[in-house]
């Protein structure tokens, strides 16, 4: 009897290595120990052929041999289950040092993002802002601005004629006209806007750019509140350390009239490749309104004076933003466009 039950158990451990599934498992445990057919089972019968001794002995052997049997079977059972929860959870696992999928925003233009801080800072020294036609006729373009007749600005080779009597702006100068139309002085306005001009294409010219004017009438307004406004304006745009320089210039609405400069934001003045070496950089033109500019409107230049000024945005960005072709600005590939926020 031991001889078998030795041999019982080789049996079973052989086909226990065979098993692959749990219905392989169950199927094994139905052979050997299933409560009608098992082999152990039958064998436990045939126990009561044994001498009382034998009995006793391959009985407790066969006990244990069944014992063991069914502890095998379900350490293979939980085994297999292990190893499907491990496949589970490495199926589902979750990088979560993986990074996001990134949504894509839009962004705003260079162009506006510089124009929304010059509006913020007019806006904080008590300037409003105010939008106007880009279609001017010739009185609003150049004879409310003292523009002579024959000033070569007012040429067709400068110009956008769109008829006789119409043109785009060439300057925001425009606003001056239609803000003191508007309002009683004192008056404070600044007009961000496209103005156009036949120029040729190339780095630093555009046939379409943008401009803002400045504009403050008050009574016993002299230059030095230019210059003290300006001043301030370009601190506010790139910082306390920056200084300003007014150059003798003419432009024909306003007497005496002057070209401003501030100090390299970038190098602040020592020189450098934003500044071509001089330190400087121009920022546009300015001056003390024109008594024709302030009749024209019915202002008193008597009583009122005031001042201008008006800069262009594009070179501005375009330094600024270390840009070296202001063309970019106005071809619209996103590639280009989507680095900026
Ligand atoms: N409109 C001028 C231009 O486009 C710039 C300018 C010069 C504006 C003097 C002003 C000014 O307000 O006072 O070149």
């Amino acid at each position: 009897m031991s001889d078998r039950i030795t041999q019982l158990r080789e049996d079973f451990d052989r086909e226990l290595a065979a098993v692959a599934s749990d219905t392989e498992a169950g199927s094994l445990r139905d052979r050997w120990v299933g409560r009608k057919s098992g082999l152990l089972t039958a064998e436990m019968k045939t126990l009561g052929k044994l001498s009382p001794e034998e009995r006793k002995t391959a009985g407790a052997k066969l006990n244990e041999l069944k014992n063991s049997v069914e502890v095998a079977i379900d350490g293979l059972l939980g085994s297999f289950a292990a190893k499907r929860e491990a496949e589970q959870l490495a199926k589902e696992r979750i990088d979560v040092t993986l990074p996001g999928r990134r949504i894509q925003a839009g962004h705003l233009h260079p162009i506006t993002l510089l124009r929304q801080k010059i509006e913020d800072i007019f806006v904080s020294m008590g300037y409003e802002i105010e939008d106007g036609p880009e279609i001017e006729t010739h009185f609003y373009n150049f004879d409310a601005l003292n523009i002579p007749e024959n000033h070569p600005a007012r040429s067709p080779q400068d110009t956008f004629y769109l008829t006789e009597h119409l043109a785009l702006r060439s300057q925001t100068s425009t606003m001056q006209i239609h803000a003191m139309q508007k309002r009683q002085p004192p008056l404070r306005v600044a007009a961000p806007g496209r103005v156009f001009r036949r120029d040729t294409p190339d780095a630093t010219h555009n046939p379409m750019f943008y401009q803002v004017e400045g504009l403050l009438i008050d009574r016993g307004i002299t230059l030095g509140d230019l210059k003290g406004t300006v001043e301030e304006f370009v601190r506010r745009l790139f910082g306390l350390e920056t200084r300003t320089r007014f150059r003798p210039s003419y432009f024909p609405f306003v007497e005496p009239g002057a070209e401003i400069d501030y100090t390299c934001f970038k190098c602040g003045g020592g020189g450098c490749r934003v500044c071509k070496g001089s330190g400087w950089i121009e920022m546009g033109g300015s001056g003390m309104v024109h008594p024709n500019v302030l009749r024209v409107v019915g202002i008193d230049p008597e009583e009122f004076s005031g001042f201008a000024f008006g800069l262009g945005l594009d070179r501005l960005c375009a330094l600024m933003y270390g840009l070296d072709d202001i063309r970019l600005l106005y071809e619209n590939d996103v590639r280009f466009l989507e680095q900026f926020s």
